[in-house]
């Protein structure tokens, strides 16, 4: 499951600051279910707004620039991931964070090495493991960004996890960008094989966001869509919606599967 970072943090805030009472609420809503989960947290404030400050956002910043840049990013993320963590332990929840910074190797923003190894030892554990995005050595480019949602695509493949979750701050997928089109339309359910005759059309973010807000969100969703059978997008904000789905009930969401695997829609 990913807790997207404009839900657990206020993005737009400086200095960055966690959004206590959604993840609080968000930790009650996830207390009843008990199955295995991973927990991947976005950057939000946090991680986005050093990133765009060491020029993240720009390929043609040098790297000496980036390298620079690593410290902040991941001070910031690390109070992040602390936050959280004390959110869930307070709620009874065995949680642990583990840090892609310290394991993680990119080779032009692609993943070479995860601790996927202490991952799994940690859920054998029944440890509640909490990643996040983070700030990661690049063999390339000295150092770049990896999404929340990179690592959530990854770990569903190398997990062999039968669902992903993606917690934003809107419903699902739409047909255009929500936030500045009055007329997007929701699409409840994406059947992959048979996506022809709608578009991804969505904006960039209103807040900082080096690593391309929703536009990489459906990209995620495509490249994990191969490995797990549902993958839902939706709204983390609403109270109740995440609980339902983990109930397998019915909520307002976007599901997408591939090849019609899952009948059920919204
Ligand atoms: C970004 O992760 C991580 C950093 C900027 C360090 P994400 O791209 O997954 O974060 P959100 O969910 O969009 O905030």
């Amino acid at each position: 499951m990913k807790l997207g970072g404009s839900v657990i943090t206020f993005k737009g805030r400086t200095p960055p600051m966690v959004n206590e009472r959604a993840v609080r609420r968000i930790v009650e809503e996830i207390v009843p279910y008990s199955e295995r989960l991973v927990v991947v947290l976005g950057g939000g404030a946090h991680g986005h707004q050093a990133a765009k400050e060491y020029g993240y956002d720009n390929p043609e910043t040098p790297r000496a620039q980036l390298l620079r840049g690593v410290p902040a990013i991941r001070h910031n993320m690390t109070v992040l991931a602390t936050e959280v963590e004390a959110c869930f332990r307070n709620a009874g929840l065995p949680a642990v964070v583990v840090t892609p910074f310290s394991s993680t190797i990119l080779t032009e923003r692609q993943i070479v090495e995860f601790p996927l190894r202490i991952i799994q030892m940690a859920m054998d554990a029944s440890l509640l493991v909490i990643t996040h995005g983070d700030v990661c050595f690049d063999t390339v480019y000295g150092a770049s960004i990896l999404s929340g949602d990179t690592i959530v695509t990854h770990l569903a493949h190398m997990l062999h996890a039968r669902r992903v979750l993606l917690g934003t701050d809107v419903d699902g997928i739409y047909d255009c960008n929500p936030k500045t089109c009055p007329d997007a339309q929701h699409i409840p359910l994406i059947d992959l094989p048979h996506r022809g005759g709608w578009e991804f059309q969505a904006g960039p973010s209103a807040s900082p966001d080096v690593t391309g807000g929703m536009g990489n969100k459906v990209r995620a969703v495509i490249e994990a869509s191969k490995y797990v059978e549902e993958i839902v997008v939706f709204n983390l904000c609403v109270p109740g919606r995440l609980r339902q789905l983990l109930a397998h009930k019915e909520t307002v969401c976007t599901r997408i599967v591939r090849g019609g695997r899952v009948g059920s829609q919204v």
